[in-house]
């Protein structure tokens, strides 16, 4: 089966390809045609996975998916959340997001956060939405070189270590990310996918 995910991104393409396994060919936009940079300004992570999976959707009308993924904060009240990327500024800099976020939990004892990602799934016209999540705590300074974005200073639940001084093997077993993805995977599973036509739109 083809589908499309709206994603620049060749990290995860990867990943993706290999949570869902050889019976899926995916396509980046580009492969189907889509140039342009997909915008996504919306206020919510369901919102814009919603408004990226759109985007291709209406100019393709090719079954496809997109994600996004926000860091929450405890202490922050859940910032940075869906501007994760932007933190800092518009120039989407890991470091320069990470060292504001250090600098405004300078003090705070609860350095509890979360990653979660929100996948939107159009399939046949109809939308669906998958949602992974893993908790852990900020790490006071970055430590590993692995993965990218805030990887350095997060330590997810059980762990010592942060997702930068992990394998990405072992990263893409617990993530955020790959939760969502193993979701959608089981979703697409030729005998549950009768099942998609009783809910449409439900968060997983
Ligand atoms: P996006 O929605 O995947 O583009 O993610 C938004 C922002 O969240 C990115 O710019 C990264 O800073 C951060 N982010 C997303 N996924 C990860 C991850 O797996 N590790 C660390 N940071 C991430």
């Amino acid at each position: 089966m083809d589908i499309v995910f709206a994603t620049g991104n060749a990290h995860k393409l990867h990943e993706a390809e290999r949570i869902l396994g050889p019976s899926f060919r995916l396509l980046t936009p580009r492969q189907v045609g889509v140039e342009d940079d997909i915008p996504e300004w919306e206020a919510t992570l369901i919102g814009n996975a919603q408004a990226k999976a759109r985007y291709i959707y209406e100019r393709t009308r090719l079954d496809c998916f997109a994600d996004d993924t926000g860091l929450e904060v405890d202490a922050l009240g859940g910032a940075p959340g869906v501007l994760s990327a932007r933190y800092a500024g518009p120039a989407h800099d890991s470091a320069a997001n990470m060292a504001l976020l250090l600098r405004n939990m300078e003090g705070k004892t609860d350095r509890r956060a979360c990653f979660r990602t929100v996948v939107a799934l159009i399939l046949g016209g109809g939308e669906h939405l998958f949602e992974g999540e893993v908790r852990g705590r900020l790490a006071t300074s970055p430590s590993g070189e692995v993965g990218f974005g805030y990887d350095p200073i997060f330590i997810p639940e059980g762990y010592q270590i942060t997702f930068a001084q992990m394998s990405l093997e072992e990263k893409n077993t617990i993530s955020h990310r790959a939760r969502a993805l193993q979701k959608l995977a089981r979703f697409l599973q030729p005998a549950n996918l009768f099942e998609a036509e009783k809910g449409r739109g439900e968060l997983f």
